[in-house]
């Protein structure tokens, strides 16, 4: 899915270089499951925004599905990350006047589907993440936690191949947790390919492959077999 080469991206600061991200090389298969932890400032999100098409790097080359991202046009990098990648954001970015169910329908109706079907559709996904008494409520008249999940919602409907997440469990109390930890789980299942950030050490063992990072490098990789002999 991505195949990563000789990858950094470099902020220059008063003469002052930050590598906020540096790879030799990372390949992510097609329907793998990977959690990136690491403290704050070691560049999760920096890579996560590189591998959603959104951040272009200082050098080196990331392969989507064989194609160079950020060797396309503009235009062309954001049609192919609006087909392949469904991103959820540090800040949820909902838009504020419109209710959850509607803020979910926005991709459906970008997709051309029916308002009934938006409707449904949108409900179904609210519902698994434990918001069904919400779908009519306003971003401000939702907590944190239940805003993160909208976010999430929103971001799976049309069914994206590649969903890439910077902390979806960050806001959320155990139960909410485990809902939208289980519906990772289900879309890995039906054959999503996910990066997800976390600084949460059970949701990380969820994932098939955790990447550690420090100061902009990977530190350590623990594949599922050590990922569940750890636990
Ligand atoms: N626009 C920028 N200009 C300069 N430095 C930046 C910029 N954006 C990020 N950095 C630096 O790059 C490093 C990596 O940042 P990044 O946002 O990827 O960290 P993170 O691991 O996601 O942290 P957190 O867990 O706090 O979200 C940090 O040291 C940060 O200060
Ligand atoms: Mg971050």
């Amino acid at each position: 899915m991505f195949r990563i080469q000789d990858l950094a991206k470099i902020y220059t600061r008063r003469g002052q270089q930050v590598v906020a991200f540096e790879t030799p090389s990372l390949d992510i298969p097609p329907g793998q499951y990977v959690a990136l932890v690491g403290p704050s400032g070691s560049g999760k999100t920096t890579l996560l925004s590189i591998l959603g098409g959104m951040l272009s790097p200082t050098r080196g080359q990331i392969l989507l599905d064989g194609v160079s991202l950020y060797e396309q046009t503009p235009a062309e990098r954001a049609r192919l990350r609006g087909i392949t990648i469904g991103f959820v954001f540090q800040a949820f970015n909902l838009v504020p006047y419109l209710t959850a169910l509607e803020n979910v329908q926005i991709p459906l109706y970008l997709a051309g589907v029916n308002k009934q079907k938006q409707r449904e559709q949108a409900a179904e996904l609210l519902g698994h993440l434990g918001l069904a008494d919400r779908l009519h409520h306003k971003p401000c008249e939702l907590s944190a936690g239940q805003q993160q999940r909208v976010a999430l919602a929103r971001t799976v409907a049309n069914n994206p191949p590649v969903i890439l997440a910077d902390e979806p469990t960050g806001n959320l109390d155990p139960d909410s947790r485990t809902h939208v930890l289980n519906f990772l789980d289900d879309l890995h299942g039906r054959g999503r390919t996910i990066v997800v950030v976390t600084h949460d050490p059970s949701a990380a063992q969820r994932a098939q492959r955790q990447l550690k990072l420090r100061d902009g490098a990977i530190i350590e990789e623990l594949t599922a077999a050590k990922v569940s002999r750890a636990a």
